[in-house]
């Protein structure tokens, strides 16, 4: 068995980064993935201000396939924990608030209004099939899902990302009807106690980029 490398410390902030310190260690070095959470809500506002931070990710034709269903209701939250495999669903159990995030498969039709484009798009994307438009969804909805666990962090509260393990079932409990596919799931709060595991290796750049 492979030995298991040294716990890696988050070296100084790079001289390059125009954050300040504690900007930059709230939202990389210093975020960690929370796996239990405190007894306190996840209020609308900071739900919105998610929102307004993360709309500006980048995505394919501006399309912005990201759909999410906020889990907060004890009723919703009932309906949720069958749909996690069972080491998942203890996480999700202490969290007040959990995102199902899915990709809009349907994403064109909500095209004219966001780029100029859009009846070529559309035509390209009609033209392409479902797995052409499936795979752009999958794609965006995947930066936008990164995006929402940096805003998260940047509202001050904890994120934790999990798989979308049961896709199917946690599709048809949040996007009844809708054409998506559930990509992962995210527990959103104020991390409890005990909340972080042991942080892991990161790979080292040379490991990563070949520059040419
Ligand atoms: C897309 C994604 C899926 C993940 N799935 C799971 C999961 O199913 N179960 C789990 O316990 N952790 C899951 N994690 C958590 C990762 O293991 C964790 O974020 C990673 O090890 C980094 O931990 P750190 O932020 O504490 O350094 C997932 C994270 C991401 C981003």
């Amino acid at each position: 068995m492979q030995a298991v490398s040294p716990v890696p410390v988050p070296g100084p902030v790079p001289g390059e980064s125009i954050l300040t310190e504690s900007d930059a260690s709230l939202l990389f070095g210093g975020a960690r993935t929370a796996y239990t959470f405190a007894d306190e809500p996840v209020t609308d506002a900071q739900l919105r201000a998610i929102h307004e931070l993360a709309k500006w990710a980048p995505t394919a034709v501006n399309a912005q396939p990201l759909r999410a269903a906020a889990v907060r209701s004890p009723a919703a939250r009932e309906r949720l924990l069958p749909c996690l495999p069972p080491g998942n669903r203890e996480q999700a159990v202490g969290a007040p608030l959990t995102l199902v995030c899915a990709a809009d498969r349907s994403f064109t039709e909500p095209l004219p209004r966001l780029h100029p484009r859009a009846e070529h798009y559309q035509q390209l994307l009609e033209e392409g099939g479902p797995d052409m438009r499936a795979q752009w969804a999958r794609t965006s909805a995947l930066i936008q899902a990164a995006y929402i666990i940096q805003a998260i962090r940047a509202v001050g509260l904890a994120a934790g990302p999990m798989n979308g393990d049961n896709a199917e079932a946690l599709a048809a409990e949040f996007f009844t009807g809708q054409d998506v596919e559930v990509l992962l799931v995210i527990n959103v709060g104020h991390p409890g106690p005990d909340a972080y595991q042991d942080r892991n290796l990161r790979l080292p750049f040379e490991e990563v980029y070949r520059v040419l």
